[in-house]
């Protein structure tokens, strides 16, 4: 009797001992394969915004790579002087992260967008035309109602003309806030202004509805029953194109007629 009870309890104790190891090694791989998704994910994100894929487009990973690497040329720049960075490389570079390291970023004023710390360098996209540079897709991010959103806004070669807008991981609730991601509200997002006559930033989600971007080109539908996230979409817009933000570097852009 004795002699079985400890067998039970060796028997028992290698048996936790072995699923332990497994279910560890199904998450640790499982978050491997989950981190890959997300950045392919973001890659998805990035064509779509710049106008290389369509929406809701299913494409492969192969597919993705390929059009990512045919039409987007990704640079990590200097915020504060708006200059390419060389000797770092761009795809192993996490933004979000360097945002929250107190040596790769600064704190900034007190914004609507309740961006708190700027990253000194930015990964950004030149879209490119065969050899011409057709725009440019800038990283954003800003609170909404539930937390931060994080997403991207392409303009145009002029820097000017909106080419797109896209939300790749936010808490807005479905229905409401979550409705940034419908395709039908990012649709209304290209020809709109985002800078004015003096290129101060000028584009916004408005309470109700714009009219077309040939009327109405600094303004955007709002999200119905969801000003709060409308009004965070705007924030974000307002901070990220402004001098704390990209203005520098889309000045530079203009200034050494890289674009278009
Ligand atoms: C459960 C719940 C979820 C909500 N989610 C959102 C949201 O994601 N975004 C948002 O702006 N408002 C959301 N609201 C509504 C806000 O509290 C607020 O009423 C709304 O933004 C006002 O917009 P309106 O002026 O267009 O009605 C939510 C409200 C409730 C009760």
């Amino acid at each position: 009797m004795e002699h079985s009870a400890r067998h039970t309890v060796i028997f028992t104790t290698l048996l936790c001992i072995v699923f332990s190891v497994l279910v560890s090694a199904v998450a640790v791989s499982l978050q491997d394969r989950q981190e890959e998704n997300a950045r392919l994910d973001k890659i998805k994100n990035v064509l779509s915004v710049a106008g290389l894929a369509e929406p809701g487009e299913s494409l492969s990973p192969d597919e993705l790579r390929e059009r990512f690497e045919g039409g987007l040329v990704p640079q990590i720049i200097d915020l504060a002087s708006g200059q390419p960075v060389e000797g770092m490389d761009p795809l192993s570079y996490d933004q979000r992260k360097a945002a929250k390291d107190p040596e790769q970023s600064r704190a900034v004023e007190e914004n609507r967008s309740k961006v708190r710390r700027v990253p000194e360098k930015a990964l950004v996209y030149l879209i490119k035309d065969g050899e011409e540079t057709a725009g440019i897709v800038l990283p954003i991010e800003g609170y909404g109602l539930w937390g931060t959103l994080y997403g991207y806004l392409a303009l145009d070669a002029s820097t000017r003309t909106v080419r797109g807008i896209t939300f790749y991981s936010h808490k807005e609730t479905p229905g409401l806030g979550g409705e940034v991601d419908n395709p039908r509200w990012k649709a209304l997002w290209p020809g709109r202004l985002a800078f004015d006559d003096k290129w101060e930033p000028a584009l916004r989600v408005k309470k109700g509805s714009a009219g077309p971007p040939e009327k109405d080109p600094y303004q955007v539908d709002g999200l119905s029953g969801a000003t709060l996230t409308s009004n965070g979409v705007t924030n974000m817009i307002q901070f990220w194109l402004g001098r704390e933000g990209f203005a520098t570097y889309l000045a530079e852009l203009r200034k050494q007629g890289d674009m278009g």
